[in-house]
């Protein structure tokens, strides 16, 4: 029987909910809890085929790659987790392919992150290069509110205080856009609504159905296609003058909130994809 490896470190709903779905598609899952094994580099029993669904940005390419070096095939890859785990990585990568994203610039020093504020326009968000459900993401309207931000930032511990990444803060209609594409597929988007323009659901953003129009559809693949990615929840702002722009792509998606607000069954879509990849 086919055997499809799902690396996990929290046994979460969307976990269960693949394991499942492998299980009604021919497959037999085969559970690493990643924080109970090991892996020794280029050799192992493993499964041709493992999903990473690690919650932990480091364990899940560390985990990727350690299993790629013994000839696995790590879905996503440990090289298109690291870039999503970066948001000034990802940014330039898409970027370079041409999507459209918010005005995002790089700096690596306060006061040239001052400077780049003036060149950029206030208001500006600054935010850590590697943070994630919105933590740490903060809007400056003026001078003074950036300089008291980016004071604080040297003192946080854990936060890369030498890179500086601060964006063009993006007007948007009182909520986000989260697109799925698994493959060449596109199977489901919701909008995050919120009155905070954080829109993470982690901070009370709720999700809402929402379509997917041809335009979000080809983004999302060009999206996937850049960053060298099989599966991918892409963050899309809507922008009141140029439309679709690309904020951030997680590489380990959750998947809840869209399968309860849109009936659609993405654990199923990954389950049937993955197959299909192992098959090959
Ligand atoms: N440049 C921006 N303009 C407007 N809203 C933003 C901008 N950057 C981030 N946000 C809001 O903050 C949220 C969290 O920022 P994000 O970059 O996605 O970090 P995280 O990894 O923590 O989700 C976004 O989903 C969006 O709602
Ligand atoms: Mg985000």
């Amino acid at each position: 029987m086919l055997r499809i490896g799902v690396a996990y470190d929290i046994l979460r709903w969307e976990e269960r909910a693949i394991a499942d779905a492998l299980r009604r598609n021919g497959a037999e899952p085969q559970l690493i809890h990643l924080r109970n094994t090991f892996i020794e580099l280029g050799r192992g029993e493993w499964p041709e085929l493992v999903l990473q669904r690690s919650i932990s940005h480091s364990v899940a390419s560390e985990s990727a790659s350690a299993l790629e070096s013994a000839g696995v095939t790590v879905v996503n890859g440990s090289l298109p987790i690291l870039l999503s785990n970066d948001k000034l990585l990802t940014a330039s990568i898409l970027s370079r392919a041409g999507v459209p994203t918010p005005r995002t610039v790089a700096a690596f020093t306060p006061e040239d992150t001052l400077k780049a504020a003036d060149t950029i326009g206030y208001p500006v968000v600054l935010k850590p290069v590697n943070g994630s459900w919105g933590r740490m993401v903060a809007k400056a309207r003026d001078e003074e509110e950036l300089r008291a931000l980016l004071d604080h930032r040297l003192y946080v511990p854990g936060i890369n205080s030498q890179v500086f990444l601060i964006q063009e803060y993006i007007e948007k209609p009182g909520r986000d856009i989260r697109v799925f594409v698994i493959g060449e597929d596109v199977p489901a988007a919701i909008y995050r609504v919120s009155d905070h323009w954080i829109t993470n659901t982690a901070r009370g953003g709720r999700a809402e159905a929402a379509e997917v129009d041809e335009e979000l559809r080809e983004l999302a693949i060009r999206v996937a296609e850049a960053m060298g990615a099989d599966i991918l929840g892409i963050d899309v702002f809507e922008d009141p003058r140029r439309g679709y722009v690309v904020n951030e792509v997680n590489a380990v998606p959750e998947f809840k909130n869209t399968v309860r607000a849109t009936g659609h069954p993405i654990h199923e879509r990954i389950a049937e994809y993955a197959v299909e990849l192992a098959r090959r």
